[in-house]
């Protein structure tokens, strides 16, 4: 099957900063796929460059078969965007904004059925000044999909919004999946990104440090439970063979079978005569495999 997304060692430099270094990925329809990575990690900049509106200094970037860099028109009409900060003209009500919206595109969707879809109908009258978080966010979404794209990029659509809006949103992207649309969208909640993606990718520093479901990262790079240690005359757990990551005055463990291997730490602690204070065990999660990754955490 041709990827719906390719991308092939692309680089985007600013002044000193390289925003993508090298990167590649693929991407195939009817995903939905979630990129997670802490600030300044380069999400926003593959999504505005597979959106036609920044340019690679190298590399190549093709979304359903066109090269975004030189076929933008071709990509444009076929694809949704929702920016990370979305201005709206404030006085134009929901329907005002969504038919001034629409009239930039050949193809359409019908805009009465597009607004019940995304409970946005009632609200039509509504100035978008006057909106809730949540609301505008679901506004946002009608833009995206007023074209009846194929592709929709959808870049940190729940950043700010409270639980409840948050799972709103959820079940509206996985509305606009079960319509056969791919979805790309950016997320500093990792709960998010294991709720709604078919595939994780974790980003750093203009680069795919991790990629796959999450059940395939966890295996991968976790285990299923992480221990969580402190006390006194530990810090030599960091070292080979234990491989602790310190974390804030805490020493973790992601290893494989955690219980296989219990025993034989907590011996070793007791014949240094180190102490333990607390320990916990809990479900590894994909913070878990970020900080495997990098020895920081995802959400500072
Ligand atoms: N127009 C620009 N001019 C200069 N530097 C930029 C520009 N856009 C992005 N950058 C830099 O490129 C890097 C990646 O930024 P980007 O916005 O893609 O990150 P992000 O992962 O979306 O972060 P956030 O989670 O904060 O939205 C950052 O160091 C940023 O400062
Ligand atoms: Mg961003």
């Amino acid at each position: 099957m041709t990827p719906v997304i390719e991308v092939t060692n692309a680089v985007k430099q600013f002044d000193s900063v390289r925003a993508l270094d090298e990167l590649s990925l693929s991407v195939i329809q009817g995903q939905v796929v979630a990129v997670l990575g802490p600030n300044g990690a380069g999400k926003t900049t593959l999504l505005e460059v597979l959106e036609g509106l920044e340019r690679l200094d190298a590399g190549e970037a093709r979304v359903l078969g066109y090269d975004v860099g030189r076929q933008t028109r071709e990509v444009k009409e076929r694809i949704g965007i929702s920016l990370q900060a979305t201005a709206f003209f404030d006085r134009l009500s929901v329907q005002e904004t969504a038919q001034l919206f629409g009239s930039f595109f050949s193809r359409r969707q019908d805009l009465p059925s597009l607004l019940q879809t995304l409970g946005l109908w009632e609200l039509r009258e509504r100035r978008v000044s006057g909106l809730s978080g949540g609301q505008r966010q679901r506004v946002a979404l009608a833009m995206a999909l007023i074209n009846d794209p194929q592709v929709i990029f959808l870049d940190e659509p729940t950043t700010g919004l409270d639980p409840a809006a948050r799972r709103e949103i959820w079940s509206l992207v996985e509305h606009v999946r079960q319509e056969g649309r791919t979805v790309i969208l950016t997320t500093h909640y990792m709960e998010e990104a294991a709720y709604l993606a078919d595939n994780v990718i974790i980003m750093d520093q203009g680069k795919i440090l991790a990629e796959g479901s999450v059940g395939q990262l966890l295996r991968d790079y976790t285990g299923e439970q992480t221990l969580i240690l402190d006390g006194e005359g530990l810090d030599y757990l960091t070292d080979p063979p234990w491989n602790f990551v310190a974390d804030n005055g805490r020493l973790v463990w992601h290893v494989p079978n955690l219980s296989d291997h219990l025993d034989r730490l907590l011996s070793d602690i007791r014949s240094r005569g180190s102490v333990i204070h607390h320990l916990v065990v809990r479900e590894a999660t994909l913070e878990d495999v970020f900080l495997r990754l990098t020895g920081r955490r995802l959400v500072s």
